[in-house]
């Protein structure tokens, strides 16, 4: 019998709130499958689209339903299946918005999600499905800024995680990922660590001990007059490979740090995650478009920073998402199943239960909204 579906839909371009109602239940494809979802994370991604939609996906045809960060189980597989089997827990990315999908059937926020079977990963039995749910857009967006050769191209992560974090120049390799309290950043900094990198972060003092946990070498507060100075302190005969950041005035801290730390630096290279824009910016003509701007990088203030300082700041457009040879792809099926396991890497931030049912995934996505620190909002269903 064909499993009743319902979900979250956006029934139109920014409307709220969400109306939880029936759903078709698709059937997989080649390479896909379908979970039930047991819990589902929330991203600033998805109120951002609640809200300026169009002007970031315009391809979108509504009713929708929106949502990437899912864990349940697997109950039918598509032809072309290898990875897994009806009755596997597993967690991963729903790729609904990804422009070359764009179908609701492929959205978190409903119980059936299809899903592909390259972008999961199989969840250990240590961890429980409400903490695995909280890796999907974070660890993508995380791997494919740190790895994909359009970006920081660093090398692969490993397991172990390398002992040696010398590079070729004989100093230790480091990378500098700011918002290391945030979901972004709490995946990159781990899969950097694992890659062999030595990370300095950012974050407040409160989550000092947090991001250290992680992996991360040396913590300093985004809030300091003495960013630039502590963290080229820190840099000191260390080879700096690039900067990753989350958060408002992470790149011009970056890019200071660049011009100064290396002359003979040959590439001085920003990925670019997005600045953490304040809820109320995005409900005024002029902070939707400084929204916009920095979604893109600034892409005209990046081109002149070039120019002037020689530090190129690109913001991180996910593309190929669900190519199965993607850097992601690769991640998701050659690391993360045996580093979960094994303990090396850990879905982080912890998640807060908002509450349980397909009508709490509105109130969820107004909280955060409103701002979390080192927290995942997740939705239990
Ligand atoms: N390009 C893409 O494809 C893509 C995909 C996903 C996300 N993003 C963007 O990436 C950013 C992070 O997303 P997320 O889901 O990881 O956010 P999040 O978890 O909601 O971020 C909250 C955290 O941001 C930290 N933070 C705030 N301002 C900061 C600053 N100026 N410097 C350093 N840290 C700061 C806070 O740290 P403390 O609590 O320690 O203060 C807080 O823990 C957002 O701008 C999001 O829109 C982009």
């Amino acid at each position: 019998m064909t499993p009743l579906n319902q979900a979250a839909w956006i029934p139109a371009k920014k409307a709220l709130p969400f109306k939880v109602g029936d759903a078709p239940y698709t059937r997989p494809g080649s390479g896909q499958l379908v979970v039930k979802n047991s819990a589902v994370a929330i991203n600033p991604f998805d109120w951002v689209l609640q809200y300026i939609g169009p002007a970031l996906a315009g391809y979108i045809k509504y009713p929708f339903i929106f949502g990437t960060d899912v864990a349940g189980e697997v109950v039918e597989v598509g032809p072309d299946v290898d990875r897994f089997r009806v009755g596997d827990r597993v967690c991963g990315s729903a790729v609904a918005i990804a422009k070359e999908v764009n179908r609701p059937a492929e959205g978190a926020f409903q119980l059936y999600t299809v899903m592909r079977q390259n972008m999961l990963t199989p969840i250990p039995p240590s961890i429980a499905d409400e903490q695995a749910c909280v890796l999907g857009l974070g660890f993508g967006t995380a791997a494919y800024g740190l790895f994909h050769p359009d970006y920081l191209g660093l090398d692969m992560p490993k397991i172990p995680v390398p002992k040696e974090v010398v590079g070729k120049s004989g100093s230790p390799r480091t990378v500098i990922i700011t918002g290391g309290a945030s979901s972004v950043g709490s995946n990159a900094i781990q899969l950097a660590v694992a890659a062999g990198y030595q990370v300095l972060s950012t974050s407040s003092p409160k989550n000092f001990d947090y991001v250290k946990g992680l992996g991360a070498a040396r913590v300093f507060d985004y809030t300091s007059k003495t960013l630039v100075k502590d963290l080229l302190g820190a840099l000191e005969g260390n080879e700096l490979v690039g900067a990753y950041t989350i958060g408002d005035g992470a790149v011009e801290a970056c890019t200071a740090v660049m011009k100064k730390h290396d002359p003979k630096l040959t590439r001085k290279f920003i990925a670019v995650a997005g600045a953490i824009i304040p809820a109320e910016k995005l409900t005024t003509f002029i902070g939707k478009g400084t929204y916009l701007m920095g979604m893109m990088g600034g892409m005209i203030k990046s081109t002149g920073t070039r120019i002037r300082t020689g530090v190129e700041a690109k913001f991180i457009l996910v593309d190929g998402l669900v190519d199965p040879n993607s850097v992601v792809s690769h991640i998701y099926t050659s690391f993360l199943p045996l580093a979960l396991a094994k303990g090396q890497f850990v879905p982080a931030p912890p998640p807060y239960v908002v509450g349980k049912g397909l009508d709490k995934i509105q109130e969820a996505l107004h909280l955060q909204r409103n701002g979390v620190s080192a927290k995942k909002l997740v939705v239990r269903l």
